[in-house]
Parts: C-alpha cells; structure tokens; sequence
C-alpha cells in the first residue's frame, strides 16, 4: 500500500496538465482503478486483515483524491496567471490619433442663421438646385427682356433637340423658393429658404456656387418697419453684438416694391474690418416688399395680403463674421483649410448656449 501512495503521489505531483491529471485518477481512484482492485481482494482476507486493510485502503483513496484536488487547484492557479500575462494590456498608453471632422463654415452659419430666424417664427423652406425659367425669373417678374435675367450669369441645362419641356437652369438665387412656398402653404406665411445657388463667375468674391438665404414673411399688415426690425434683429444675435445699426439705401429688384439694399455699420481699424461700430458701411443684403405680381404668381392674392422678402449671401456673411479673406478657399476642400476654420461637429449652435465656441 505505501508502494501506491508513493506512485501515484508523485505521478501527480509531476502532471503537468489537467488531463494527464485525470489518467492518473482513472487508474487509481477510478472504477476499475488500483484502489478499487485492492478494495476487491477484501472479501477474501480474514476478518482481523478486513479490520486493518479496510480503513487503511479508504485513507489511501481518500490521500490520492486530496492531493488530485491540490494539484488541479494549482494548474488552475497556474494557467490563470499565464493568461493575465499574456493578455496584459497597458491602459496608459496614448490612443491611436483619429482625424476628426470638422463642420464647414457654410454649414456651421447655416445652422446659426437658422437658430436665430427660428426664435422669430421662421421656418426652413426648401426648393430644387435645377429649377425652370419660369420659377426663376418670370414668377419673380423677371421677363425674358429684362436686363437682370442677362445679367445673373446663369447656366442653363443642355436640351436635347425635339426636347420641349419648359427650359431649366441652375438656380441663380433662392428667391424662387418663395415662389414654391407661396404655392404649397398659401398665406400668412414665415420661412427662410437657405441653400446653394449658380452663377458663371469666379474672383477672390465670386464661385460658380455659393450660398444664400431668403426669407418672407406674408401676412395682413406688414410693412418696411417689421423686415427693419427683423434684421437688426437677426445682425445683433448673428454677430452677438447688442443694437447693430443698419442702413436702408433705395434700389430696385424686380420682385419688391419698394426695394432696398441694406448696409450694416462697420469700421476699419489698421485694416481690420469691426462690424457694428464707427461711421462706415458695408452692404449685406438685398430686400423689400413684395411685389403685387410676385404674390399673384405664388397664388396670393395681393388685395388681402403684403409682406416682405431679403436675399443675403451666406457665404458672405460667414467671411465676415469668422475673418475669412477668400471665398475660393470654401471649396477647395483643403484639409488645412477645413481644421483651421471648420467647427467641432457637436457644437450645435442655439441663442441660449452661444452660437459659437
Ligand atoms: N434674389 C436677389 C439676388 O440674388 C436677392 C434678393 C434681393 C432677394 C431682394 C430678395 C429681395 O428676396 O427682396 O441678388
């Protein structure tokens, strides 16, 4: 019996893994085991040998399963401690760098334009980049002689011959979204239209596309003093500076009547422009009221209704809020460009947390 424990004592203690550990119980311990062999031959011993035998084989069985228990124990222990070294990780070291977007200028003036005409009861309208002449120009009073039709630079859509739906263009303005709304929502009304428009023209101010935004307002009794008010309004929150002063020189637009371009006070100081102090001006945007013929056109009745209507260029007003020299450089799409004046994409400007950080 000593000769046993000393075999299987050790053979355990030598196992190297947890099933070499269950071969060793197999013949031991197991059914058909050493153990259960010797457990056998009881029956033919005396009584006085069962007495020693007995006792002495089930401590034999009950030391071999102990010390299977320890040594399973240990190769547990054994195999968790290689595995916390092999998976080590170092928490502390620097992430891999991830080039973040940025958002566009154009898009970041969008949203602020848009938080701030919302807060006067304007919504967003929405109309089509490729647009007929008709909504273009002729809803607008702008008939085919008039000299503005020639002088908007305007693209027009190549024609198949035979082709006989009504000619197309890139839309030169956003004003005939005003035209689209006036037909699908009727009167009063409230919107601003942003978006990208058309024009064959290219200098340090000028890009084939660019930006606008218009906005009308229809409804019983609005005058010239109401659009003054909106957009002294809209300059202070856009360039969050208290009680801008705008100035409203006489002109002409085919679509208002009367029409007026608006100036904001500005100064140069050492040849920085400062807007909304000092003695100068600088022009912004073109506006008016409406003209009978355009609310006619839009399916308004123009004895029961009056509003007013502004166009302003968005890319313009986002050179001069954020100091940006050149419009060109706004669709190169360089990437250096983009992160130096681009804007954290969860910045979502709003009147009450700042429209810009
Ligand atoms: N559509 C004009 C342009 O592109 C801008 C404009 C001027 C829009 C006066 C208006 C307006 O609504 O009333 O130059």
């Amino acid at each position: 019996m000593d000769d046993l424990k000393q075999k299987y004592l050790s053979q355990i203690a030598d196992a190297g893994d947890e099933s070499a550990l269950e071969d060793i119980r197999l013949a031991a311990v197991g059914k058909k085991g050493e153990v259960a062999l010797k457990m056998r031959e009881l029956g033919k011993m005396t009584p006085e040998e069962r007495q020693v035998a007995g006792p002495a084989l089930n401590a034999l069985k009950d030391e071999i399963n102990s010390a299977l228990a320890a040594k399973k124990a240990a190769l547990g222990d054994a195999a968790l401690d290689e595995r916390l070294r092999s998976e080590w990780l170092d928490v502390t070291l620097p992430t891999r760098h991830q080039r973040q977007g940025s958002i566009h200028p154009v898009s970041q003036v969008t949203e602020e334009l848009t938080a701030i005409f919302a807060e006067m009861g304007f919504s967003v309208a929405e109309g089509p980049r490729i647009d007929t002449d008709w909504y273009n120009f002729d809803a607008l009073n702008i008939p085919g002689h008039h000299p503005a039709r020639a002088e908007m630079d305007t693209f027009y859509m190549a024609r198949g011959e035979g082709d006989d739906r009504a000619p197309h263009v890139l839309r030169t303005h956003t004003s005939p979204v005003q035209i689209r709304t006036m037909e699908a929502e009727g009167a009063p009304l409230r919107i601003i239209c942003p978006g990208g428009v058309y024009r064959a023209d290219y200098d340090q101010t000028h890009t084939p596309m660019f930006h606008q935004v218009e906005g009308l307002a229809i409804d019983k009794d609005l005058s010239m003093a109401n659009l003054k008010w909106v957009l002294e309004e809209f300059f202070s929150a856009f360039f969050e500076i208290d009680g801008i002063k705008t100035r409203f020189r006489a002109s002409h637009f085919p679509f208002t009547e009367p029409s007026a371009e608006v100036d904001i006070q500005c100064s140069w100081v050492d040849g920085q422009l400062r807007i909304g102090e000092g003695d100068g001006w600088m022009e912004v945007l073109g506006s008016g009221m409406v003209h009978p013929k355009v609310l006619q056109a839009g399916g308004i009745d123009p004895n029961e209704w009056q509003g007013f209507a502004f166009g302003m260029g968005i890319d313009r007003i986002a050179m001069l809020k954020y100091g940006i020299p050149d419009l060109r450089a706004f669709f190169d799409a360089d990437l250096r460009w983009l992160r130096h004046y681009g804007f954290a994409s969860l910045d979502q400007p709003n009147l009450h947390g700042g429209l810009s950080r």
